[in-house]
């Protein structure tokens, strides 16, 4: 999922126990009654969720499914050309459906048994702390909602095929899943909020966004370009930089645009040893330093 408030559609829970999704008036969906609805239950689900009980089932329309179908399709087409060889090598071990969107469950059934991890039900913003925090523990926040069926190759939020296109074909890869993870231990050791806001903007240029030469190409491993339709066309004509742990935990990004910095690793290595160490040993001494290195 992404990070940010302002990208998710606030949920309410109400005093009779129904949930209310508020989108924005520019939301593709805003006029559209059925979806509307449609967002209120499935957010319903992960609001009344009770963690260590199985996730709760979300009844997906046919037309639902017909989204996800054709996203996948053309995705794949994109991924073939644009995605690193590990995130291809997640995509054949995982095996998605094609066809249908999978209940988070599934996919939990699929990952686990690959690098241990299991998806959580989430309703829209999960808080830094505790979505980063349990990626120490194998376990990721996912929504379960998809884009609206007018537009299937854009969406304003992190949705179902975000979340599991994205991540989860990552997550199946036994090298990235590792960041993941040493990224959690890093959200659980800091104490700051500045700490955390950095090593999450450190994520946020690598495993939402990142880049990584291959061969004499560039390639995305980024879940948030390879499940962008528009923006995997586009990420190798933005102002690509060396890895920098001081500019990337301090670079503003615009979630209301393309990426338009990105950061790119020249091997998984480089990625590992650069990324992954600083997750693995920081701490908010550490990071005070990373940001005076860059004022
Ligand atoms: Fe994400």
């Amino acid at each position: 999922m992404f990070e940010e408030a302002q990208y998710f559609a606030p949920v309410a829970a109400q005093a009779d126990g129904s949930v209310v999704v508020e989108l924005s008036a520019s939301h593709p969906g805003f006029a559209d009654p059925v979806y509307r609805a449609r967002r209120n239950a499935i957010a319903g689900l992960a609001v009344n969720y009770q963690p260590g009980t199985p996730i709760p089932i979300a009844e997906y329309t046919e037309q639902e499914h017909e989204v996800w179908a054709t996203v996948t399709r053309e995705l794949g087409i994109k991924h073939a050309k644009y995605a690193t060889a590990e995130y291809l090598d997640g995509t054949a071990r995982l095996g998605l459906p094609q066809e249908r969107i999978p209940q988070l469950e599934e996919v939990s059934q699929l990952l686990e048994p690959l690098t241990g991890f299991r998806y959580l039900p989430a309703a829209g913003l999960v808080p830094l702390r505790e979505f980063y925090g349990v990626l120490a523990d194998g376990l990721f926040h996912s929504t379960q909602y998809i884009r609206h069926h007018s537009v299937p190759f854009y969406t304003p939020e992190p949705d179902v095929i975000h979340e599991v296109i994205g991540h989860a074909n990552a997550l199946a890869n036994p090298r990235y899943a590792a960041l993941y993870r040493l990224a959690g231990q890093a959200a659980r050791r800091v104490e700051g909020e500045e700490a955390l806001e950095f090593l999450s903007k450190v994520f946020w240029f690598t495993m939402e966004f990142g880049v990584m030469q291959e061969a004499n190409e560039l390639k995305a491993y980024g879940a948030g370009i390879l499940s962008s339709y528009g923006e995997i066309e586009e990420f190798r004509g933005m102002d690509i930089r060396p890895l920098d742990l001081s500019a990337m935990g301090t670079t503003h990004y615009d979630i209301t645009k393309y990426q338009d910095v990105l950061f790119r690793a020249e091997t998984v290595q480089h990625l590992e040893d650069v990324v992954g160490d600083f997750w693995d040993t920081c701490d908010d001494d550490s990071i005070a330093k990373l940001v005076a290195a860059r004022v």
